[in-house]
C-alpha cells in the first residue's frame, strides 16, 4: 500500500459567515485562542506524515502563504530580546522549503472543483484532504487514525461521525453496506440529503484520503447540490471499482465553518489549556450562574 505523503488543503472560500473580520482576513487566518484555523489542520497533516501540502486559495488569501513564509526580521529581533518562547511559537508555522504549492481556484464551482486543480501536483498517488473548517480534539488526530485504517483497506476513505437525523441536510452521508470497528464499508454516499432521503445518520467530515482514480470521476461528474461540483458525487460514482469506506474516527469535531462552532472550538481549546484552564472556568461559571437561562 503507498505511503500517503501529500495533502489538500481546500481554502478558497470566502468565509461569509464571519463578515466583517473576513473582509480583509482569510477566515482560515482567525485564531482559535492563539493558532490560526490552518494551523490546526496542518499540525494534523504532519502528525500523520504528510510532507507536501498543497493549498487550493483564491484571490484574497495573500495572507496565508505570509504566513507559512520565514519572518527573518521578526525571527532576529525575538531572538535579540530573548524571547525564546515566542520564538518556539514562530517555528510552529515553519514548513521544509518546496513542501508547500499553491494554486488559485478562480471561481467557487465547489470542493470537487477545488480538488480537481490539485491534479497536476498531487500526480497519481493517494493523497489526504482536510478541510480546516472541520477541526478536531483527539487524543491521536483523526488523519493519522485514518493513515493507520487506510493501509488496512485502501480504497477511498472519509471521516465520518453521527449526526441527529434533522442535521444531514448540512453533511456528505454515507450509504452504508457493513461495518467492522470504526471502518464502515460503503455502498453510496449522498450530498447534503434532507431527512428522509438520508441513508443514514454517518455524516462525512472534512478529511478524506483519496486514490488518484478520483481526479477521472471529478473530471466527468456533472454539478449537484447547489449547482456545485461535489467531492462526495466523485467518490460515489468511484463505489463498484474502487473500495468506499467511512472512519468513525475517535475525536470531537467542532464546525469552525459556524460562528457557534467556532466559538465553542475557542471555549473548549481554551479549557484544554493549562495556562488558561483555571480562571478561564471561574469566569465562565461565574457568567453562567448569572445568566438568566441559568436554573
Ligand atoms: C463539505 C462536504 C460535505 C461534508 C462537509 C464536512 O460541505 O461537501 O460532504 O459533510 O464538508 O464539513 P460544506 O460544509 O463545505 O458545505
Amino acid at each position: 500500500m503507498t505511503h500517503v505523503r501529500k495533502a489538500v488543503f481546500p481554502i478558497a472560500g470566502m468565509g461569509t459567515r464571519f463578515l466583517p473580520a473576513t473582509k480583509s482576513v482569510p477566515k482560515e487566518m482567525l485564531p482559535l485562542v492563539d493558532k490560526p484555523l490552518i494551523q490546526y489542520a496542518l499540525d494534523e497533516a504532519r502528525e500523520a506524515g504528510i510532507e507536501e501540502f498543497i493549498f487550493v486559495t483564491a484571490a484574497g488569501k495573500g495572507a496565508l502563504e505570509d504566513y507559512f513564509d520565514t519572518a527573518r526580521a521578526l525571527e532576529q529581533q525575538l531572538r535579540d530580546n530573548g524571547k525564546t518562547s515566542a520564538l518556539e511559537a514562530l517555528e510552529q508555522t515553519n514548513l521544509p522549503e518546496g513542501s508547500l504549492s499553491f494554486v488559485r481556484q478562480k471561481h467557487p464551482r465547489g470542493l470537487g472543483h477545488a480538488v480537481s486543480l490539485a491534479h497536476r501536483l498531487v500526480g497519481n498517488e493517494p493523497f489526504a484532504v482536510l478541510l480546516p473548517d472541520d477541526v478536531i480534539s483527539a487524543p491521536k488526530g483523526a488523519l493519522s487514525q485514518m493513515v493507520d485504517a487506510h493501509a488496512q483497506t485502501g480504497g477511498h476513505m472519509v471521516a465520518t461521525m453521527r449526526v441527529a437525523p434533522d442535521q444531514t441536510g448540512s453533511y456528505g452521508v454515507i450509504d452504508p453496506e457493513a461495518s467492522v470497528g470504526r471502518i464502515i464499508k460503503a455502498r453510496g454516499m449522498v450530498e447534503k440529503p434532507c431527512p428522509e432521503e438520508a441513508p443514514s445518520t454517518q455524516a462525512v467530515v472534512g478529511r478524506y484520503i483519496l486514490e488518484p482514480s478520483i481526479f477521472d470521476r471529478l473530471a466527468h461528474i456533472n454539478p449537484g447540490v447547489g449547482g456545485e461540483l461535489q467531492l462526495t458525487d466523485a467518490i460515489c460514482a468511484d463505489v463498484g471499482t474502487t473500495p468506499v469506506a467511512g472512519y468513525q474516527f475517535d475525536g470531537e469535531r467542532f464546525d469552525c465553518g459556524s460562528v457557534q462552532g467556532f466559538v465553542q472550538a475557542t471555549a473548549a481549546f481554551a479549557l484544554a489549556r493549562t495556562d488558561l484552564e483555571l480562571e478561564l472556568s471561574e469566569f465562565l461559571s461565574g457568567r453562567i450562574k448569572s445568566h438568566p437561562l441559568a436554573a
